[in-house]
């Protein structure tokens, strides 16, 4: 099945998609940015949730419904914090791509959206967080053929950019049908 590769600009919490991506921290408790915003918009179902799973490494990513979601799951993850790059942060962030992807099939999520996760109070040059997010969706979704949609969900236009401009270079596989 062909996968479609999108980019948008969008508060991730209107996406009518089966599951979205929290950029979190290990306690799964809430905070700002995304995390806040998807806690808000989620109700506190959410919080109550999150407080049964022993929090998160990172790298890794957990499961919860999506309670007063338009989406059926949200999937937490914890990205890196940005140190100069050569504290493993490209190995981290892209871990968070590959478990996102990989819980959401084993939940049979067929349209999951992510926002552009350490690059906002993490400070991960986005950039290069954006190179690795790309590579490493299409590397994982030929591994997951129930997943039909994958968003880049991004908040400024400046983001949205740097995506679109590394989703119409000439990298994908012939397989990936890139929309934006
Ligand atoms: N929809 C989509 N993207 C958003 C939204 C939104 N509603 N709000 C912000 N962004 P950040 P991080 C973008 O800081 O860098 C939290 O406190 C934002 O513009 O949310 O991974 C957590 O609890 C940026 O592009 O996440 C952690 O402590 C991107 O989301 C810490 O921040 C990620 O920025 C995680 O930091």
């Amino acid at each position: 099945m062909s996968l479609n590769l999108r980019a948008l600009q969008a508060d991730i919490t209107s996406l009518k998609v089966d599951a979205i991506v929290n950029a979190a921290n290990s306690s799964l408790l809430g905070g700002g940015g995304v995390d806040g915003a998807i806690h808000r918009a989620a109700g506190p179902g959410l919080l109550h949730e999150c407080r049964l799973l022993g929090g998160c490494k990172t790298g890794d990513a957990k499961l919860t419904k999506g309670h007063q979601l338009p989406a059926k799951f949200i999937i937490h993850t914890v990205g890196p914090v940005w140190r100069g790059g050569q504290n493993g942060e490209p190995a981290l962030l892209a871990s968070c791509y590959r478990r996102s992807i990989e819980i959401a099939a084993e939940s049979g999520v067929r349209t999951i959206a992510f926002p552009c996760i350490s690059t906002g109070i993490y400070g991960y040059p986005i950039q290069l967080a954006a190179e690795t997010a790309i590579r490493t969706v299409q590397e994982e979704a030929e591994r997951s053929p129930g997943l039909v949609e994958i968003t880049f969900c991004c908040f400024s236009t400046g983001d949205l950019k740097v995506y679109l401009s590394l989703l119409e270079a000439p990298v994908a596989t012939p397989s990936l049908k890139l929309a934006s």
